[in-house]
């Protein structure tokens, strides 16, 4: 009896359990009536590198061409499928010295061989050397060719936002290798489209939060939502990106010897009681309002930079940023600047939230981007205020963008936001000495770029709702 008992155990084992575990080694996704498997000979089990060498060796063309290894397996496909080992069809040109073919009358053949080696050339010479026109960045910016010992990698955390786009473009144009950095938040890729064929740039769709692992030689860390209704979209999010984010890039910048520089804020100094503010002035900050999220991330992530200064000798610097504007602000993002200009160009009310007695002071972007370059590459590490003093109040700033646009808008006041400032403005002594830098573009000058910009925005989108002061998604 169970003598028979086990020869039953046997036959199950064989033709039930022994199939089922073979089958669970072949790869999903091959075709089974098409490909016939076996055992990969070359494949040992203890390394995937060597599957992978052999399987390169295949595709540049083996003996058997028609072989093609899949990770454990290997199967055959039928000849006229075997694509990837057919040869290459080589470039009979060499497109750089090879003259194109020439008519007795001197005009150039009109091939296609001809043809294709001019857009080749054209192309060549365009790819590595400027950017291509798009219409968010109609103009064209050439990039100089520096030396690979002069090339520096540069990685831009943020680099699709706002600020973060401008500063690719300065150090795409002075010839340096640029890594962005983004999970597209409130970064948009109309920004940097007019970069993505260059050999010196690189995107990499990542979240801060998360660690990243790469070699660079510096990183500017601007990753973050900066205005009220998108930081305050997901508080949580917000100041997991100023802490989290922030050690994470810290970290990187240790493991690899970079120079960080920290986009920090004016928020930090919160409802200021210091009129002009200093950076020796510590702040008053409300650490349970709406705005702390954003506030109290940037005062910490503050502290992670001078700590791991102390602790890890970290080269570090940090730009306290006051109010900017410029082109590739995000049309929704709900700033006074933003929101007035499109506002007027709309002839719709241009809103104020309070009675407008708040003051605040705008630089333009491109000053900030040479202030954020400059303190990058100085020997000062504290604290550095980048912003222009020229203050306005939010009602004169009303008034002013309502004549520049020449718009029928009438003026309406709304309720005051919580926590809102009543004033801001820089003392920028500090980079004035330090740096040798201070504000170039007047107001003026800056609005009409900005003026612009928002206009070609409407003109692709038709309407623009400018986004209110409760919190909000950025959209497109
Ligand atoms: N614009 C200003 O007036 C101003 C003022 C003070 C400080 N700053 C600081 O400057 C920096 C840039 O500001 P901006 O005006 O260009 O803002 P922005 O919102 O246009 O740009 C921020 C960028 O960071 C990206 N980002 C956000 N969270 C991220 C995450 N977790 N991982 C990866 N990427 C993330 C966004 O997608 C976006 O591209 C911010 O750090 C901001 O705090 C700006």
């Amino acid at each position: 009896m169970q003598s028979i008992f086990t020869l039953l155990f046997g036959i199950m084992i064989g033709y039930v359990v022994l199939p089922a575990t073979k089958m669970s080694q072949v790869p999903a996704k091959v075709d089974s009536d098409r490909a016939q498997f076996k055992t990969n000979p070359a494949w040992d089990s203890t390394s995937r590198n060597t599957a992978s060498i052999s399987r390169n060796a295949n595709i540049r063309g083996n003996p058997n061409p028609n072989e093609h290894f899949v990770d454990q397996a290997v199967y055959r496909v039928p000849a006229d499928e075997a694509v990837y080992s057919a040869p290459a069809k080589s470039i009979t040109a060499d497109f750089l010295t090879d003259k194109p073919k020439m008519k007795q009358d001197g005009n150039l053949e009109d091939t296609l061989e001809t043809k294709n080696l001019e857009i080749l050339r054209a192309n060549f010479a365009i790819m590595g050397s400027q950017s291509l026109p798009t219409s968010a960045t109609p103009i064209v910016m050439k990039t100089t060719k520096l030396p690979d010992s002069k090339r520096k990698k540069i990685m831009i955390t943020g680099g699709a936002g706002f600020v973060g786009s401008h500063l690719v473009d300065k150090l795409m144009m002075e010839g340096q290798e640029v890594i962005v950095v983004d999970n597209f938040f409130t970064g948009q890729k109309r920004n940097i489209e007019h970069w993505l064929h260059h050999p010196n740039f690189s995107l990499i769709v990542h979240d801060v939060t998360e660690p990243i692992m790469l070699e660079v030689d510096q990183i500017y860390h601007l990753a973050c939502p900066a205005s009220p209704p998108h930081y305050q979209y997901n508080p949580v999010k917000t100041i997991k990106t100023s802490t989290m984010g922030t050690i994470n890039m810290l970290g990187l910048a240790k493991r690899v010897h970079a120079r960080m520089l920290l986009t920090s804020t004016s928020e930090i100094y919160g409802d200021p009681l210091e009129h002009p503010q200093k950076e020796s002035y510590w702040g008053n900050v409300n650490t349970i309002g709406p705005r702390s999220c954003y506030d109290e991330g940037k005062r910490v992530a503050e502290t992670m930079m001078y700590s791991y200064r102390n602790q890890n000798q970290v080269e570090v610097r940090v730009a306290r940023i006051f109010n900017t504007f410029g082109p590739r602000m995000h049309p929704n993002d709900g700033r006074v600047v933003s929101n007035f200009i499109i506002q007027a160009l709309q002839n719709k009310p241009i809103t104020i939230y309070g009675n407008g007695e708040q003051t605040r002071s705008f630089q333009y972007v491109s000053d900030l981007v040479e202030g954020l370059y400059s303190l990058m590459n100085a020997d000062y590490d504290l604290p550095v205020n980048l912003g222009n003093p020229d203050e306005y109040s939010v009602k004169e700033f009303a008034h002013y963008i309502k004549n520049i646009t020449s718009s029928d808008s009438i003026i309406s006041m709304l309720p005051k936001n919580e926590d809102d400032p009543s004033q801001r403005k820089p003392d920028i002594s500090t980079a004035k000495a330090q740096l040798g830098w201070f504000p170039q573009v007047s107001v003026r000058d800056g609005l009409e770029h900005t003026i612009k910009y928002f206009q070609r925005v409407l003109d692709e989108s038709g309407e623009i709702v400018p986004t209110g002061p409760g919190a909000a998604k950025p959209e497109a």
